[in-house]
């Protein structure tokens, strides 16, 4: 085996040999346990339930009832079949105006219609994940560095440097302060790369953040815009959960401040969007570069052709965000139905004690198990984490695949099943930690029976200790605990 992969890393390439992929952190572990033994109401009741993957699929009833009612936007149905040829034959690296068209009044409908993108500026890629790296390309060389405040999202270490050799340096965040990214954090992160002698070329937001499930409010994204246009270095906003928020305070997109502020220097600013999240179609891999830098859209598009979007999901796509009364139900039922989900989930977790971060948005939430930790360690975190996948059957994410500078948090998504499968993994997680609680407090209660037995045999020592200093006794602590 060792012999192989020697050989193996003499025949590739760096890329191909290293594990830039970060196959092999807890984060991807987790999915490898889902895999093998995943959760069936009837055929697997036993088996481990996913709540480490951020998807959408409450709103598929609404998704599946358009595609019922528009067979004309299927190229493969009898109604839509005449368009089929020229949606085939279409290769334009641009894509097709009226997608552009249709993603980009989508864009502004999110954002409360409070600010315009142009489509000629909308740039496709293969999901965020393709968007991210192709930005990382644009705007820096292999040694440069992102600064992405804690905790982030554990793509971010493939998508933006596993092929470009750009780096990232953490902007620690941490719980005192909910995890908000301050100025101090910023400067703290630009100077130590300074100090290692690393270049950095921007900052990247995620705006609602996965995994903490907050929104960045104006001070914030002020702090930040006033902060790279000082260092003049960009600034990349993945704002790909911008329609999962389900409560105030609403979601305030860059492109908003940005807008409104006459000294920021629009060459520095690029947004990440995506369908994966707000609509729940990561399969259909639509990603999208928005950048105000002429530059950077040019070469993003150039670049694009590695990731197009196929014409067919383009169409369907275009289709489907054009239909007004579609988009506006789908919004308003997506967070309804998000903000109840979370509601129900933090309250059972809140029947046993377990407390979470206070978010609006998302499709998870941060939760803070600190306290069944057996030491504020990450070896005991993972040895926790290791107990709920492999013994309580359910895969949360530990807070070190996300950077977390701090051990105990979990990342657990629920948008991601059915009402059911979210009860089974509540009750699990109840007999969990009641079952936790009743042998922390024997345990509790057993060395406070050993504490008391070791006192009053030291009295008692201390009394034979007082009549005879030689006596050969057994330490009463070894005597207590047989
Ligand atoms: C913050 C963030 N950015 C990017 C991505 C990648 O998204 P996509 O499926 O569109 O590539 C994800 C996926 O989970 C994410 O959470």
């Amino acid at each position: 085996m060792k012999l192989t992969t020697r050989i193996e890393s003499q025949l590739l390439s760096k890329i191909a040999t290293n594990d830039g992929h970060g196959e092999n952190s807890s984060y991807f572990d987790g999915w490898k346990a889902y895999d093998s033994d995943p959760y069936h109401p009837t055929q697997n009741p036993h088996g481990v339930i996913q709540m480490g993957l951020a998807e959408n699929q409450l709103c598929f009833d609404l998704v599946q009832e358009w595609v019922r009612n528009n067979p004309k936007a299927s190229i493969c149905t009898e109604e839509g079949v005449a368009d089929f040829r020229d949606i085939a034959i279409f290769q334009d690296y641009h894509g097709l105006p009226q997608f552009r068209n249709a993603v980009a009044r989508f864009m502004e409908k999110v954002r409360g219609n409070r600010v315009r993108f142009d489509p000629d500026r909308i740039v496709m890629s293969g999901g965020a994940t393709g968007a991210q790296e192709t930005l990382a390309f644009c705007l820096a060389d292999p040694g440069d560095a992102l600064l992405v405040p804690t905790p982030y999202y554990p793509g971010n270490d493939r998508d933006l440097t596993w092929r470009t050799g750009v780096k990232l340096v953490p902007v620690v965040c941490e719980s005192s302060n909910n995890f908000k990214i301050t100025r101090r954090a910023l400067e703290t992160a630009y100077k130590k790369a300074q100090e290692s002698n690393i270049k950095v070329k921007g900052l990247l937001l995620n705006n609602p953040s996965n995994p903490l499930g907050t929104v960045l409010d104006r001070e914030t994204l002020q702090e930040s815009l006033n902060f790279i246009t000082t260092k003049n270095i960009h600034l990349i906003c993945d704002e790909i959960y911008s329609a999962t928020v389900f409560t105030d305070p609403g979601f305030i997109s860059i492109a908003e401040l940005a807008q409104d502020n006459p000294d920021w220097n629009p060459d520095l600013i690029h947004i990440v969007y995506s369908l994966s999240k707000d609509l729940g179609f990561p399969g259909f891999r639509v990603g999208i570069v928005y950048s105000y830098n002429d530059d950077v859209v040019n070469c993003a598009r150039k670049m694009s052709s590695f990731g197009l979007v196929s014409t067919q999901t383009q169409h369907l796509i275009a289709a489907m965000l054009s239909d007004v009364a579609f988009v506006e139900r789908f919004l308003a039922e997506g967070s309804n139905r998000l903000g109840k989900r979370r509601g129900e989930m933090c309250s059972a977790l809140g029947q046993v004690g377990i407390g979470s971060l206070k978010s609006n948005a998302g499709l998870y939430c941060w939760v803070d198990l600190r306290r069944l930790l057996k030491e504020a360690s990450f070896e005991a975190e993972m040895e926790l984490w290791r107990l709920i996948v492999h013994e309580v059957k359910l895969n949360v994410s530990p807070g070190a695949s996300f950077h977390c500078d701090e051990p105990g948090w979990f990342r657990v998504c629920f948008a991601n099943m059915d009402d059911e499968t979210m009860g089974v993994a509540m009750s699990r997680i109840h007999r969990f930690v009641v079952q936790k609680n009743r042998s922390g407090a024997a345990r509790k209660q057993c060395s406070r029976r050993e504490l008391e037995i070791s006192l009053s045999n030291r009295r008692r020592l201390d009394d034979v200790m007082a009549m005879s200093p030689h006596s050969p006794i057994p330490s009463p602590l070894v005597r207590a605990r047989n």
